[in-house]
């Protein structure tokens, strides 16, 4: 019995990846993606994900575009990641495929039914304005997946983690929503490197495999410049990974508030892995990830692809 998931994701080379993973893995169903700025532009991110599923030959996978800004802040981007394209690497195939009419909020709204799990892999506006126009959600999504946030360094300020920074609103937001939420932050994806061996595993594994090899390419080039890191940590599909085998990372029950009114921490997700706030565990954070069985699933499952 598979479970149902829906990707909310701002592709971005990690997203990408985590979407592939998420089409070979017989333990998932794909049966939606919605797309937000962050990375990129809306209309970047939404044009990468139709592109990605053209990719593994699944366009017939519905993809809904969201919010173009944050809830109440400017936008701000990564090109200097990602790239102009937010895809900066490979050849981007061209794709007849659009997008559905629907407001990703909305869309997220009609897909979520019992047993579904959301992961978003981006700033969480599409599921801020999500709760706030169809509040019985809550009732009927089984949980979240995040990859977001960080108990430790952030990764745009020393506080903040890009996709808590971009919308910290949204994220405060979410984690006060009482469903069912897990943190896959930077402190577990800064543990797992992929490298150009992998990469070389999948260069000549068909045309996803190519694609991923491409994507790493160019991605590794910001990890070795900004971290001197061997490898390329691909946040995303981990918290992709999460869901096909929990036994990978190893979470803690406890509270995460989000820091929305501060000149220095605007963005951090402040978890209080000891209980000393009195506030009540909300979230399953992320604290360690056996890094060898997720980048063997990941490359494994990725060179499966046709
Ligand atoms: O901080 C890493 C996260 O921000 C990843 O989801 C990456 O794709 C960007 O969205
Ligand atoms: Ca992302």
């Amino acid at each position: 019995m598979s479970t149902k998931i829906v990707i909310d994701c701002d592709p971005g080379h990690d997203d990408a990846i985590a979407i592939l993973l998420a089409l070979a893995s017989p333990e998932l169903e794909l049966i939606g993606v919605t797309t937000v700025a962050g990375n990129q532009t809306l209309d970047k991110t939404t044009r990468n994900a139709l592109v990605t599923l053209e990719v593994a030959g699944r366009s017939d996978i519905p993809v809904a575009a969201g919010a173009a800004a944050p809830l109440r802040r400017e936008l701000r981007t990564a090109a200097h990641v990602h790239g102009e394209t937010g895809l900066d690497g490979p050849e981007l195939p061209e794709t007849s495929a659009l997008p559905v009419e629907a407001h990703a909020a909305d869309f997220l709204a009609e897909l979520i039914e019992p047993g579904v799990v959301l992961v978003p892999t981006a700033p969480l506006t599409n599921l801020a304005l999500m709760l706030e126009r169809h509040p019985d959600v809550p009732d009927r999504l089984e949980r979240i997946v995040w990859m977001g946030g960080s108990i430790a360094e952030g990764n745009v300020t020393p506080a903040a983690e890009f996709n808590a920074f971009v919308d910290p609103e949204a994220a405060a937001a979410v984690f006060a929503s009482g469903i069912p939420i897990t943190m896959i932050g930077l402190d577990v994806t800064h543990k797992a490197f992929f490298t150009r061996a992998h990469a070389e595993r999948l260069r000549g594994a068909g045309r996803a495999g190519r694609f991923v090899a491409e994507l790493s390419d160019f991605f590794q080039q910001f990890h070795e410049r900004s971290y001197g890191f061997d490898g390329s940590p691909i946040h995303d599909a981990m918290a992709v990974a999460h869901v096909i085998d929990p036994s990978l990372v190893t979470t803690r029950h406890v509270n995460v508030a989000v820091e929305v009114r501060s000149e220095l921490c605007d963005g951090r997700t402040v978890v209080d892995l000891r209980g000393v706030s009195g506030r009540a565990p909300n979230a399953e954070v992320g604290v360690d990830v056996d890094a060898d069985r997720f980048l063997e699933l990941l490359v494994s499952r990725l060179a499966s692809l046709a």
